[in-house]
């Protein structure tokens, strides 16, 4: 197994025009794909997608598409007047730590994550309180208020680099055990981890990569870090969403699976046309809470709009900011 290599532009240049939904998808997308476009101009938003949003928000209505680390980078740079986060509620808060002054729409204030939902902020001064001096790093895919008791955020794609980073031969890695022991595999420190568990990753297996692995001789596997050990064990190329897709632009494989969220395949399907992709559907419910109708819904009303509570805001704020300038 090898890391993805440095991910090296943050986003993917997509070609709109290519016919990539299915013809009785395209019928009902249009229409609302053109409103969105009309309520973007009119109020001077930018709408953010991660990489997991279905191929008819992440390929026609996103502006900036990325990994977790790509959207906290230009929420930090955007200049429009509204920020719209196709995504789960940390990477919303995230946005709006960094543009306090600007409202950040999230179409569907339920979209969460198994991994924010498994600790919270007393749970992190119980780690402290354990392990008195230790400095603590925690995933983005965090609450506000749990990064308020952290020292700095790292997300996949720079998780390894923000620990070496750091002046201590011990770090408390949160919340995301595979993501931790993946790290601890790959610094010189020890690694405290948590027990957290992205619901999505979590599913796959060892003898399911094998199976494939078998079935096609020529099939390069790109797994995502929060993927359990032995899925990991088995892939040519470890990293974030965005260094996944990095991989497949420039090496071009003649086979890829994709060991994440299944839309991802989806859109990457669409601009990599010599690869053929496997695809083990595994959607991430929280994600696929963002549609075409809530996005246009919330640029019609201008809500629901995400706020971070002002007694955490600032901690967490400066988490985040010391991850970015670390840098990946
Ligand atoms: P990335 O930062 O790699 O995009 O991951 C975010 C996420 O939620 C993965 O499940
Ligand atoms: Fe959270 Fe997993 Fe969904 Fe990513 S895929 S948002 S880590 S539940």
């Amino acid at each position: 197994m090898t890391r993805c290599p440095p991910h090296t532009t943050d986003t993917v240049t997509l070609d709109a025009a290519q016919p990539d939904l299915p013809p009785d998808e395209a019928a009902e997308a249009t229409p609302r794909i053109e409103a969105i476009q009309r309520l973007k101009a009119r109020r001077n938003a930018v709408i953010l997608a991660h990489n997991y949003m279905a191929p008819a928000i992440y390929r026609h209505v996103a502006d900036i598409t990325g990994d977790s680390l790509a959207l906290a980078r230009r929420a930090a740079e955007s200049d429009a007047d509204v920020i719209v986060m196709a995504g789960v509620h940390f990477m919303a808060e995230t946005a709006k730590l960094l543009n306090p002054e600007r409202p950040v729409l999230m179409p569907d204030t339920n979209a969460g994550c198994s991994l924010a939902e498994s600790i919270t902020p007393a749970d992190v001064r119980a780690l402290r309180a354990q392990y008195p001096g230790v400095p603590v790093v925690t995933y983005v895919n965090t609450s506000a208020a749990v990064k308020a008791e952290t020292d700095v955020c790292c997300t996949s794609g720079n998780a390894e680099t923000v620990v070496e980073a750091l002046d201590s031969d011990r770090v408390i890695f949160l919340p995301d055990r595979f993501l931790a022991a993946h790290v601890a595999g790959r610094v010189s420190k020890e690694v405290i981890r948590w027990e957290g568990r992205c619901e999505v990753h979590d599913r796959f297996t060892g003898p399911q990569i094998r199976g494939y692995r078998a079935a096609f001789d020529d099939l390069t596997v790109l797994a995502h870090p929060e993927c359990p050990p032995d899925v990991l064990a088995e892939a040519d190329c470890v990293g974030s969403t965005a260094q996944m897709i990095d991989y497949v632009h420039r090496e071009r494989p003649v086979r890829a699976l994709m060991v994440t969220e299944c839309s991802m395949s989806d859109n990457v399907a669409a601009e990599a046309r010599d690869t053929e992709f496997l695809r083990p559907c595994t959607l991430c419910p929280h994600m696929k809470r963002i549609t075409l109708d809530n996005i246009e819904a919330a640029l019609t009303n201008m809500e629901p709009t995400v706020e971070v509570d002002p007694a955490v805001a600032e901690g967490a704020r400066a988490a985040v900011d010391r991850m970015l300038a670390i840098g990946r």
